[in-house]
């Protein structure tokens, strides 16, 4: 089934949504494994924000964020983004570029300025070290920096074209280390890290199957 029709959208608000699909429908013809991720962090998203207990409105932007941060891959080639050798200068384009170009589609799509700017700081740190702008402290929102967490756990979990998924253990071990260097908040990597274990646990019990997290 295409998950496009399974996926319901829960916290995308109705003024917004035809335009997500749009973009979305041609994500997944450009570049399969970004849309998958895409999907993936939003429902990373939606659970984090739901068990920090953000508002509807807050949930909506940062969820709309979420499915939408990397949509500027759509102006990087297919088989640049899916390269299992990618160069150094075509990882560094691809760095840059998408996070410009995702705020260039969200502003043609006439999102709100929230979304945009959610999106637009998915690659920033608290501690001044992400990019495009290395901007620090509160200038990364809370919002941001679920974002941030989302995107991480989903990019090290899963396999790509160019690389293998790592397990829960070691995506734990990466985002502590990500709380200890001060890039996100420690509420946050904790909260994700109970989540991932919950889902194991249901996974490894087969009368739980049914359930989805
Ligand atoms: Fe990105
Ligand atoms: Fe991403």
């Amino acid at each position: 089934m295409n998950k496009l029709v399974d996926f319901k959208f829960q916290y995308v608000d109705k003024s917004v949504y035809p335009q997500v699909i749009i973009l979305l429908s041609e994500l997944n013809k450009h570049s399969h494994e970004t849309y998958e991720h895409s999907l993936d962090v939003y429902n990373l998203s939606a659970q984090l924000g739901e068990m920090l207990g953000l508002s509807k409105h807050k949930l909506c932007n940062l969820c709309t964020a979420a499915v939408l941060h990397d949509i500027g891959k759509l102006a990087i080639p297919t088989y640049i983004l899916e390269s299992p050798n990618m160069t150094i200068s075509q990882r560094n384009y691809v760095k840059y570029t998408h996070v410009k170009e995702t705020i260039r589609y969200l502003i043609q799509g006439g999102f709100p300025q929230e979304v945009i700017d959610i999106a637009s700081h998915h690659h920033e740190k608290v501690n001044g070290s992400g990019y495009p702008k290395g901007l620090r402290g509160n200038k990364v929102s809370f919002e941001d920096q679920i974002l941030i967490v989302a995107d991480h756990t989903s990019a090290i979990l899963m396999t790509r074209s160019y690389k293998s998924g790592k397990t829960t253990k070691e995506c734990a071990t990466i985002l502590d280390n990500m709380a200890k260097n001060n890039e996100v908040d420690k509420k946050i990597t904790d909260c994700m890290v109970s989540i991932l274990n919950t889902r194991d646990m249901l996974w490894q019990n087969p009368n739980n199957h049914s359930m989805s997290l």
